[in-house]
């Protein structure tokens, strides 16, 4: 019988998930991934630096649009 894959207690509808990509993955890149069927999708490399000054454009990164966990 076919089992869904899980990570954790997620569990997730595909075995095609969105690969890490800085600079391409951003959060409209990933609502379309996952309209094209990608089971999961990854954030970009997001800055520990930016967030510990509050960089604006860094927080920016963070968001994650309500329809398209899991990320
Ligand atoms: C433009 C671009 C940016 C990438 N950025 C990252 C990254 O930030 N972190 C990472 O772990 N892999 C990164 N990768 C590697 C991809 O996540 C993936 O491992 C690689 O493209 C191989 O995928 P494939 O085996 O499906 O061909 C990047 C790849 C591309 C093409």
């Amino acid at each position: 019988m076919y089992q869904k894959p899980k990570i954790g207690q997620i569990e997730l509808d595909g075995w095609a998930v969105l690969a890490p990509m800085a600079g391409v993955s951003d959060l409209a890149y990933r609502v379309i991934a996952r309209r094209m069927g990608a089971a999961m999708t990854t954030a970009e490399m997001v800055s520990a630096k930016g967030l510990y000054y509050k960089n604006e454009k860094t927080r920016e990164m963070l968001k994650i649009d309500p329809g398209e966990h899991p990320v």
